[in-house]
This record gives C-alpha cells, sequence and structure tokens, in this order.
C-alpha cells in the first residue's frame, strides 16, 4: 500500500456486509471516475477475502474493473465482485477441528497483501461493521475512503443510505396487495421486515402502506394494546388490520428474537412475527396470519432515486480520494455529499427519533405503535 498523500495508480473496492439495492451503481460511477483520472481499477471478491484467501478464486480474488466489466449493471441489484458479512480481518472466523470457531486478527496480512498487489488505495462500501473496519485499516496507515449502504437506513452522519428507499418500495407494495386479502378475508396480517435494531423500514413502509400497527424497535410494545386497536376498528366496521413489526422489536420488558449469534458475524434477527402471531390470534379471537418480507427486501433493481445517490457516493469518493482525503465516509447532506471522519460515522447507530415528522404523522394517522 502506498503511502496515504502518494500518487494514486490503482484502486481496489470491496462491497462488505449484506448486499443492498445500489450496490453496482456505486462500482460503475467509481470505476467511470477513476479511469477517467488514469487510474486502474480493481474489486475485491467477497468483502476482503479475495485477498485473504486468493487460493479459492479461480481469478486470484481480485478481479479487473475495466469499462465493459462495468456496463449495464447501474439497474441491477446484489454486487458483481461479491460481499460476505463473516468477513471481518480484524476478527476473522478460522474454523477449529472440532468445528468451532477461534477469531483471529489477520489485519497485517491484508495490509500486506495490498502493498503486494500496489493498490493505493481502497474504497470500502458498507454498514456499520464495514465502515468500523475501514476505520481500523485507515489507522493502520491504508488510504480509504468509505461508502454507506445498508437498506436499514441505521448509519449515522448521512441522511439516508441507498438501499433503503428500494427496500420501503418494495415493502409497500407487498403492503397494497396484503390489504386486499387481509380484507376479502377479514385476517389479521403481520408482516415482518428487516431493519435489524432500527425502526426505519418498518415506520416508513408502515406510514406509506397504511398499516394500521406498526412496531418498531425504537417503543417496546405491549400486546394488549395491538389487540384493542384491531377489536377497536372492528367495532367501527373495519373487519381487517394490516400490522408491520420491525425484526428487531421486542416486547415490554423482553428482549429481541435471535435467530442464531455465530463466531465472527453480527447475529441473525428473526422470529418475532412468529411469536406474536399466535398470542395476537388468541387476544383478538381473529384469523391472524404471517409474511416475512426477509431477503425480499435486498433483491431486485435500485428504485432510481437509489441508483442516483449510489452514482454519486461512487463518484464522490474517487474524488475524495484525488483531493488526498483518507479516513473519511462519504455522506449525503442534501444538496450536497459531504465527507465525515470515518471515526463519527461509526460511533452511534441512527434509531428513529421519537419526535420526527413521520412519527408525529403516524400518530395523527392513528397507527398503533403498541405502547
Ligand atoms: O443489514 C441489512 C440486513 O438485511 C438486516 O436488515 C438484517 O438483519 C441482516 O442484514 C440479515 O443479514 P443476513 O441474512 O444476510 O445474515
Amino acid at each position: 500500500m502506498g503511502t496515504q498523500n502518494g500518487i494514486i495508480r490503482k484502486v481496489a473496492i470491496a462491497t462488505g456486509g449484506g448486499d443492498a439495492p445500489g450496490l453496482n451503481a456505486v462500482i460503475r460511477a467509481a470505476v467511470l471516475a477513476g479511469i477517467a483520472r488514469g487510474w486502474e481499477m480493481y474489486g475485491i471478491r467477497d468483502g476482503y477475502n479475495g485477498l485473504m484467501m486468493p487460493e479459492q478464486y479461480i481469478d486470484g480474488g481480485l478481479i479487473s474493473l475495466t469499462r465493459d466489466r462495468v456496463r449495464g449493471i447501474t439497474h441491477l441489484g446484489g454486487t458483481i465482485i461479491g460481499t460476505t458479512n463473516r468477513g471481518n480481518p480484524f476478527q476473522y472466523p478460522v474454523k477449529n477441528a472440532d468445528g468451532t470457531y477461534t477469531e483471529i486478527d489477520r489485519s497485517d496480512e491484508l495490509v500486506r497483501s495490498f502493498a503486494m498487489h500496489e493498490i493505493d488505495a481502497l474504497i470500502s462500501v458498507g454498514g456499520d461493521g464495514s465502515m468500523s473496519i475501514a476505520n481500523s485499516l485507515s489507522e493502520k496507515g491504508v488510504r480509504v475512503v468509505g461508502v454507506p449502504k445498508t437498506i436499514d437506513n441505521d448509519l449515522d452522519q448521512t441522511v439516508v443510505t441507498f438501499g433503503f428507499d428500494t427496500a420501503v418500495g418494495f415493502a409497500v407494495e407487498c403492503l397494497d396487495r396484503l390489504h386486499t386479502t387481509a380484507a376479502s378475508h377479514r385476517r389479521v396480517l403481520i408482516v415482518e421486515v428487516m431493519g435489524r435494531y432500527a425502526g426505519w423500514i418498518a415506520l416508513e413502509s408502515g406510514v406509506a402502506g397504511s398499516a394500521d400497527v406498526v412496531l418498531i424497535p425504537e417503543i417496546p410494545f405491549d400486546l394488549k394494546k395491538v389487540s384493542e386497536k384491531i377489536l377497536e376498528r372492528q367495532r367501527s366496521g373495519s373487519n381487517f388490520s394490516i400490522v408491520v413489526v420491525a425484526e428487531g422489536a421486542k416486547p415490554v420488558g423482553g428482549s429481541v428474537s435471535v435467530i442464531s449469534k455465530e463466531i465472527g458475524r453480527a447475529e441473525r434477527l428473526g422470529g418475532i412475527g412468529e411469536r406474536i402471531t399466535e398470542e395476537l390470534q388468541e387476544l383478538t379471537g381473529k384469523e391472524t396470519r404471517l409474511v416475512v418480507l426477509g431477503h425480499l427486501l435486498r433483491g431486485g433493481s435500485p428504485t432510481a432515486n437509489d441508483r442516483l445517490i449510489a452514482l454519486r457516493f461512487g463518484a464522490a469518493a474517487i474524488r475524495a480520494l484525488d483531493e488526498g482525503q483518507s479516513g473519511v465516509m462519504v455522506a449525503l447532506d442534501p444538496p450536497i455529499v459531504k465527507y465525515v471522519p470515518l471515526a463519527d460515522a461509526t460511533r452511534r447507530m441512527k434509531n428513529v427519533p421519537l419526535d420526527c415528522d413521520t412519527m408525529l404523522t403516524a400518530r395523527d394517522l392513528g397507527v398503533c405503535f403498541g405502547d
């Protein structure tokens, strides 16, 4: 790896964590803007795995990103270079003989690999985990610019992350479809959405999709309050209800539903929809069904809005490197894209403020939050 202010000839891009619609648009913009400056652009396979276990890749784990390679990818979901949520070089999971895992620090090896491939700068595209890794790599002397991505919208310091708008749009389309079937059968339909420990997807899709109840991690819920709302709707002639529940929502005095916690990756959330479906059916006496949207929220083509943010972020990352910046993350602060220190970006998670305008609107519309 060259020094943090030497000449740039070669730039590598890594995408880490869960995929989000818009990643390919970032890659395309960064590659075209880099090539325009005479730089060679590369993609590291699957986070940093391409460099940490190159023997596992037929192409050696590092691929040349040419103009041809990034043609026609702006509208594609996923990431053409692959991603992983198990590849933190500072806490790399290694499988022991007995099947258990131990975490080891392989960051020095990764930095050496950058130097061996004469990579002068890195663009790290990812969520809070990837931004913390980028920050630690920056502290080790790597010239790096971060690009925030997540459908969860829980990254601080940027007004929004790309992927969020696509996820919300798809959830709303599902809610529209579920309304007609719920009404026809006079049922309660529970819709579980992703979002980790933040309620952004649930809140925004719930309000835009006319849900009657929205349960978010920021407000521990009481199912009795939820059932009262459903029964009150019934008394006033609305025989069905739509409940949107965020995967990170939890009952008052209860805990978040966790599917698994493995070494080397964040805990997997899920199961809250199932937990409340049966209980609500008992409390209301109404037939209650569950739909878990899960990874459907991460797939598909990015909306025009997400494409634009992603393209702006990719180009801004290259401009940051060209200006000699490092250890920063690009961030949307309309109408501009600004640069914030990576350390600030990862200091805290961005939760839904309970007094934000969308919350106030939801309350005025009569949406129940189970409180
Ligand atoms: O951070 C994005 C996200 O989709 C979260 O909403 C979800 O909790 C998590 O990733 C799921 O990750 P995976 O199923 O890929 O392990």
